[in-house]
């Protein structure tokens, strides 16, 4: 069971455990589940509103795992990351620390989520 550590500097850091491998439990949902205050609009990846910084907890490397089409859409127009690092997540799966917080599964890994 993998534990995510939401933190926020207006609010004290919320650690959660979270069982990961549903395919359907979002970094927001859990959020959303466990009363966490992360910014929300639409839900579906599209308006930007939910972007996180998520990072492994020890390490704080980025967390594992490809961005969807629509993370890489919006992240590119907000600036977070360059058409760059798109193509050269296509080809050796460079990792970022912006993700849309309803896009983004939680996996079996240690993540600190800030928002
Ligand atoms: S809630 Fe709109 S992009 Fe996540």
């Amino acid at each position: 069971m993998a534990t995510i550590t939401f933190s926020n500097p207006a609010y004290k850091d919320k650690i959660v455990y979270a069982t990961a491998g549903s395919h359907t439990d979002t970094i927001l949902r859990i959020a959303r589940e466990n009363k966490i205050p992360i910014n929300f609009d639409c839900n579906n990846g599209e308006c930007a509103s939910c972007v996180v910084k998520v990072t492994r907890f020890e390490s704080k490397t980025p967390m594992a795992g490809p961005l969807t089409e629509k993370e890489k859409t919006v992240l590119l127009g907000l600036g977070k990351i360059t058409q760059a690092e798109v193509e050269q997540m296509a080809v050796d799966d460079f990792p970022t620390p912006w993700r849309l917080a309803c896009q983004v599964i939680a996996r079996d890994e240690d993540i600190l989520v800030e928002y």
